[in-house]
């Protein structure tokens, strides 16, 4: 961390200030217009290779509501959810990710979305009757991070069945929390998000100011997206909301119930950054989706930033427990505007996993303390050892 004397070390172990502590070296210029005003990620649009197996994945071992669907598509969502869908389940040859979807307040944002990404040289497409069904008017890009990104306000509404504890399952998941990108340079992805009105909420970095991954918010949570560093364009993962920590209990417990555990990929366990309770799971595909709750209120504009240290044990893990090295090294394609796969560029910095597990690597439980300072989690065995 360049600017540790900027920030204030707090008695849980990591550092806080008031601005992200992120500079880019090699920015994306910052448009002359101003940015969409964004709400908040509303749906992701996912290829799948096996339409019936996702279904079957997301609907009867998920407990996703279907709003829609026909023989290439499935339109899912979650049970707070007053809008058309959170997830569309679209066949196609290759899974991929074919638009992080976000609504923005009024109709007159997507004209400044089309000026935004315009100056930036970014392919802009406008479809009046929208991209995907329930979804009205709306303005897709590639954006210049080479993700596929849409934004809308026209949406048709749908019931939201919060109040009918006849259809919650013990595992129901009530919202879309949150998307996580995989990119090779987080401070110029930081910093263009920024330009786009995102606030950064936390981050993780070294004391030589390299940093390993960054989140950041719209609505009033921790984040709505989070660049993780890595190669990249590529999506980390989509996340739902459950109301409580038994919610994910019950999730893991079902899916060994159904002999599925080998859908777990990481967790359940707390996270230290996000302070949230998490699982990560695998679907048919290898999308990674994750079930989080009870992450903390950000929306105050003097909302102080979280630093940690990448070598805090705890920084991904509160509990200490390994992060598994798929985790780190495996995620999802994403598309173009003509749905063909972006190239994956490679991370030239650190990557977090290197310098945090094995031999190479290390970590501690109590920073500037002998005894809680050990050379690689590969010290843990017992833990990892069957992982690597
Ligand atoms: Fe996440």
């Amino acid at each position: 961390m360049t600017n540790r004397e900027d920030m204030t070390l707090t008695s849980s172990g990591f550092y806080v200030s008031q601005e992200a502590p992120i500079k880019a070296d090699n920015p994306v210029p910052t448009p002359s217009v101003p940015a969409p005003d964004i709400l908040r990620c509303a749906y992701m649009e996912l290829v799948v290779t096996d339409l019936l197996r996702s279904r079957d994945f997301y609907v009867d071992v998920l407990g996703l509501t279907v709003t829609e669907e026909d023989e290439n598509a499935v339109y899912l969502r979650s049970l707070e959810e007053f809008i058309h869908h959170n997830l569309v389940l679209r066949q196609g040859p290759v899974a991929a990710v074919a638009a992080f979807s976000y609504r923005v307040r009024t109709p007159e944002d997507l004209d400044k979305a089309v000026a935004f990404y315009t100056e930036l040289g970014c392919r802009v497409e406008r479809r009046k009757d929208g991209f995907t069904k329930g979804i009205g008017e709306s303005v897709r890009v590639t954006d210049p991070l080479g993700f596929p990104y849409e934004f809308f306000y026209d949406v048709e509404h749908v019931e939201r069945l919060a109040w009918r504890y006849d259809l919650y399952t013990p595992g129901a998941l009530v919202r879309l929390d949150h998307f996580n990108q995989v990119t090779p340079d987080v401070p110029r992805a930081t910093k263009f998000m920024q330009d786009l009105g995102f606030r950064v909420t936390e981050d993780i970095q070294d004391q030589e100011g390299t940093v390993y991954a960054a989140w950041m918010r719209r609505k009033p949570t921790v984040h709505d997206t989070a660049m993780t560093g890595g190669n990249g364009p590529r999506m980390h993962h989509v996340a739902f909301s459950t109301h409580e920590k038994h919610n994910i209990l019950a999730i893991c417990d079902k899916l060994g119930a159904l002999r599925m555990s080998d859908a777990i990929e990481r967790g359940p366990g707390r996270h230290g950054v996000s302070n949230a309770f998490y699982l990560y799971l695998r679907d048919p595909d290898g999308h990674r989706v994750e079930i989080y709750t009870q992450d903390y209120y950000t929306g105050d504009p003097d909302n102080p930033v979280v630093t940690w240290d990448v070598h805090d044990n705890q920084r991904r893990d509160w509990w200490g427990n390994p992060v598994v090295p798929s985790w780190y090294t495996e995620a999802s394609l994403v598309l173009d505007l003509d749905g063909n796969p972006q190239p994956v560029v490679e991370r030239t910095e650190a990557s977090e996993m290197a310098v945090t597990i094995g031999a190479d690597g290390f970590s501690y439980t109590r920073a500037d303390d002998e005894s809680g300072s050990y050379r690689g989690e590969a010290s843990k065995g017992f833990k990892i050892g069957h992982q690597l």
